[in-house]
């Protein structure tokens, strides 16, 4: 594999003061899609379907599926198409396919309510049960996981875990404040919006400064907020890169290319 470092963002551009920041994140990509970047030196892959790959650890970690989600909003009398935990449980299930995972993490927000599982046709919840079989599989807890004392974790098999950690990395559902070295989480559904002749495409993306990394929301119905939105100012010691999902392959922009909604 042929690494390449490319600069994270400008100075005009700062989330955060980079005094301390690394000036480039090592890239390199992959023939399946997937864009390597070490994190905190820790070789990871960046997958177009939204998870994250950590190859030492034989590890594939997904955040937010908010499965039931399309489910919840019918009781509130919002129809959308009841397809959405079918088709985030299809991703999930070729990335368990294409990658063998040893490990594989669910970084919290699984599920999109405290009683999503409840409502999930007992076909969905036997393929949650299979994703078990033959690894090891940890629930992170996330906010929509629980609430008011009531979880929808901890009945499908698996650990339910506050957070994981494997060797440099720290995995958990939401971004702690300030500077966290080797963070990998989620909650805040990053994406990332170029504007080109007058165009402008937004996508679910990655965000890292290559010491701390949030991932993409993985279900299908979970929302976007921008990554030049206030809520992540502060969380990265350097413009972050963002690695925007396409059709197939993550694409790498750096900060000062992005812009608000
Ligand atoms: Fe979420």
């Amino acid at each position: 594999m042929r690494w390449v470092r490319l600069r994270t963002g400008t100075a005009e551009t700062p989330i955060a003061p980079a005094a301390a920041a690394p000036a480039a994140i090592a890239l390199a990509r992959s023939d399946c899609g997937a864009l390597w970047i070490e994190l905190m030196g820790e070789p990871v892959a960046l997958r177009p379907s939204g998870g994250l790959w950590i190859e030492r650890a034989g590890a594939f970690v997904a955040g937010d599926l908010h499965l039931g989600k399309g489910s919840s909003y019918a009781r509130g009398g919002q129809l959308l198409p009841p397809y959405d935990t079918i088709a985030t449980l299809d991703r999930l299930e070729a990335e368990v396919r294409a990658l063998k995972p040893r490990l594989l993490i669910l970084l919290g927000d699984s599920f999109h309510d405290p009683q999503a599982l409840d409502r999930l046709h007992p076909e969905d919840a036997n393929r949650l049960r299979g994703l078990a079989m033959g690894r090891r599989l940890v629930w992170a807890e996330g906010n929509h996981d629980t609430r008011r004392g009531v979880s929808a974790l901890g009945v499908l098999p698996g650990e339910v875990a506050d957070e994981v950690v494997l060797g440099p990395l720290t995995l958990r559902h939401e971004p702690g404040p300030g500077a966290q070295p080797g963070e990998v989480s989620g909650h805040l559904h990053p994406c990332a919006k170029l504007v080109a002749a007058g165009r402008g495409v937004r996508r679910r993306a990655f965000a890292t400064d290559g010491r701390r990394l949030i991932l993409p929301a993985f279900g299908a119905y979970a929302g976007g907020l921008n990554v030049c939105d206030p809520a992540f100012k502060g969380l990265f010691e350097a413009p972050p890169l963002a690695g925007a999902l396409g059709d197939g392959r993550v694409h790498p922009l750096p900060f000062s290319a992005l812009c608000g909604d």
